[in-house]
C-alpha cells in the first residue's frame, strides 16, 4: 500500500495534514521528528511532510530530524516550521523577525510549479511564524513570497524538495487542498486508492472483542460524540451498557428534559439521569479560573461515573465521546496545551474503572458525523450544534453563581430561537450566548442601569480547529439584541463577537 509519512514537529495542525491527505485517498502515519531514517526507510513512503511547531530552528534543543532523511531521494514538503528546518539542515539561513506575520495573508506564487498547479497567481493563506527564511539553500529557487516573507514558498526540484511558510491543511488557506494534492499526486506519484474502511463497523467489533460480557457505562451529555460514542457501544454489547447523562445543573434552558426525551423514546439503551446540580455548583462555588473550572468538572464527572457505577455492580469500562480536537487542544502528547477539555486534560489522575474506552478519539467532528450517519441515528441529533461537557461553566466568565446561570440560558434561548425562526441553524456550526463579566451604564424607561454585557458567538467550521466568525445579517443581531435586553432582566447591552479560530477560540474560557 502506498504511504506518506507526517514527521511531527508538535505542530498544532499537525493530525490535520493527515487528515487531508488521508481525504486524498492516501495512507498516512504520523511519526515522531526522531525517528531513525531506517524505520523510514522500511516504511518505503512516496513522500514525507514535516509538519509545523512552535520552536526555532537554529535553538540548541529545537527539534531536528535525522540529516540522513534528505539523501533518501524521498520527495519531502516542509510546512511553516517544516520549511525552515529544510532550509537550516540543508545550509540555508532562517532569522527570526521583528514583527509575527499572522492571519490570512495573500500569497503571491509561481504556479508554474507542479506544488501550485492549477491555482492562481495570488492565494489567500494562512500564515502564523515569527522566523523566517532569508536565503535559500542551494538548489531551490524561489516559488512564493509575501509583502513580510521574500520566500513564501520554495523548490529543489531536482530533489523534489518542497517547502511552504503557510499552513495549507487549514481551511483558512484558499486551495490548500488543491496544494496537498499536487504534493501527493504530481510530485510523489500517488495513485490515491486508499479509502476509510467502514470505521463504525470496525469500532464495534474491536469493542465486542475487547469488552466481552464485561460491563460498561457511558458518560452521555446528548451532544453528536457521546451519542455516536454510546451507539458504538450499544451496537457491541447491547444491554450491558447504561447510558449516564449527568444533569449538572450547568445545560441550556430545557436541555435536561430533551435529552431524557431522546433517549428514552427513541433508543433502546439503559439510560439513567442523576441530578447533580447541588454537588457541581458547591464545588465551583467562587472559582473564577477557566482551567481550575475544566478541571473541576472533568474530575467531579468522573466521582459522579464512579458512584453510580458502583450503584449498577461491577463495572470495568467507562465510555466518552472524546474526539480528536479534544485531545490536541488539551496538549496531550502533540502542541500546547490550549485548554484542558474537560474528558482529556480535566481528568483527574485517579479513575476508578479498568479503562476508559474513548472510540472516536482520533476523529473529527466531521468524520464523527459521518460515523453518527452511517450507524443510522437521527439526522437532528448527528447534525446538532456542539455543546461542550463543562456546559455553560465556560460561558458565564469569572465565577459562577446560580443567577448568572439564569440570565445566561434566557438570553441563550433568545439567541437560538431566532437563529432557528431565520433558518441559519442550517449554516452556522455553533452559536451561543455568553455571559461577559462586565457590568456597564445603560438607561432604560428614563432609568440608569448598571447591568451585565450579553455576547453573541456564532462561528462557521468543518472542523473545530479553525473557525470563521459569522456574518449574521444586521436585521437579525438586532431582533436578538432587542429581544435579550428587554426580555431577559439584568442585562442592558448585547455585543457581537467578530474574532475567528485562530486567534481566538470558539468558546471564551
Ligand atoms: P474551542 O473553544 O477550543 O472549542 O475553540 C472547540 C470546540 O470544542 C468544544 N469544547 C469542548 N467540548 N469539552 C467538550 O466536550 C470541553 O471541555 C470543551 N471545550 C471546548 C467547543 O464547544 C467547540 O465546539
Amino acid at each position: 500500500m502506498e504511504e506518506i509519512i507526517i514527521l511531527d514537529f508538535y505542530g498544532q495542525y499537525n493530525q490535520l495534514i493527515a487528515r487531508r491527505v488521508r481525504e486524498c485517498n492516501v495512507f498516512c502515519e504520523i511519526l515522531p521528528f526522531n525517528t531513525p531514517v531506517e524505520k523510514i526507510k522500511e516504511k518505503n513512503p512516496k513522500g514525507i511532510i514535516f509538519t509545523g511547531g512552535p520552536a526555532s530552528v537554529y535553538l540548541e534543543n529545537s527539534p531536528k530530524c535525522d540529516e540522513k532523511i534528505f539523501e533518501l531521494g524521498i520527495p519531502i514538503l516542509g510546512i511553516c516550521y517544516g520549511m525552515q528546518l529544510m532550509t537550516y539542515m540543508l545550509k540555508g539561513e532562517v532569522k527570526r523577525a521583528y514583527k509575527r506575520e499572522f492571519g490570512e495573508v495573500d500569497v503571491n506564487i509561481d504556479n508554474r510549479s507542479l506544488l501550485f498547479n492549477g491555482l492562481e497567481n495570488v492565494n489567500k493563506c494562512l500564515m502564523s511564524h515569527m522566523d523566517y527564511v532569508e536565503n535559500l539553500p542551494n538548489g531551490f529557487e524561489k516559488i512564493g513570497w509575501t509583502s513580510d516573507c521574500k520566500f513564501a514558498g520554495m523548490q529543489d526540484i531536482k530533489n523534489n524538495f518542497y517547502g511552504i511558510q503557510f499552513h495549507p491543511e487549514v481551511n483558512h488557506t484558499n486551495n490548500g487542498i488543491k496544494i496537498i494534492r499536487n504534493f501527493l499526486y504530481n510530485i510523489c506519484n500517488c495513485s490515491g486508492t486508499w479509502k476509510m474502511n467502514s470505521f463504525g463497523d470496525e469500532q464495534i467489533s474491536a469493542i465486542r472483542q475487547k469488552i466481552g460480557d464485561g460491563k460498561a457505562v457511558c458518560a452521555l451529555s446528548g451532544g453528536v460524540d457521546s451519542s455516536v460514542a454510546a451507539a458504538i457501544i450499544n451496537k457491541a454489547i447491547g444491554k450491558n451498557l447504561t447510558c449516564i447523562f449527568v444533569d449538572h445543573g450547568l445545560l441550556r434552558k430545557n436541555e435536561a428534559e430533551e435529552v431524557e426525551e431522546i433517549f428514552t423514546k427513541q433508543f433502546d439503551v439503559n439510560f439513567i439521569k442523576i441530578d447533580a446540580k447541588e454537588r457541581f455548583l458547591n464545588k465551583l462555588s467562587g472559582v473564577d479560573n477557566p482551567e481550575e473550572k475544566r478541571k473541576i468538572i472533568g474530575e467531579e464527572f468522573i466521582r459522579v461515573f464512579e458512584e453510580e457505577g458502583k450503584k449498577l455492580g461491577k463495572i470495568d469500562y467507562l465510555v466518552q465521546g472524546t474526539i480528536y480536537p479534544d485531545v490536541i487542544e488539551s496538549g496531550v502528547g502533540v502542541g500546547a496545551k490550549i485548554k484542558s477539555h474537560h474528558n482529556v486534560g480535566g481528568l483527574p489522575e485517579y479513575v476508578d474503572f479498568k479503562e476508559i474506552i474513548e472510540p472516536l478519539r482520533n476523529l473529527f467532528k466531521d468524520e464523527v458525523r459521518k460515523v453518527g450517519e452511517e450507524l443510522g441515528l437521527p439526522k437532528s441529533l448527528v447534525y446538532r450544534q456542539p455543546f461542550p461537557g463543562p456546559g455553560l461553566a465556560i460561558r458565564v466568565i469569572g465565577d459562577i453563581t446560580e443567577k448568572k446561570l439564569e440570565i445566561l440560558r434566557e438570553a441563550d434561548f433568545i439567541f437560538r430561537e431566532e437563529i432557528a425562526n431565520t433558518k441559519l441553524d442550517k449554516e452556522l456550526n455553533q452559536y451561543f450566548a455568553v455571559l461577559t463579566n462586565l457590568k456597564s451604564v445603560g438607561v432604560m424607561g428614563d432609568e440608569r442601569t448598571y447591568d451585565y454585557t450579553i455576547a453573541l458567538r456564532a462561528v462557521t467550521t468543518s472542523d473545530f480547529m479553525t473557525a470563521t466568525w459569522s456574518k449574521i445579517p444586521y436585521d437579525v443581531l438586532e431582533k436578538v439584541s432587542t429581544r435579550i435586553v428587554n426580555e431577559v432582566s439584568h442585562v442592558n447591552r448585547v455585543v457581537y463577537d467578530i474574532t475567528s479560530k485562530p486567534p481566538a477560540t470558539i468558546e471564551w474560557e
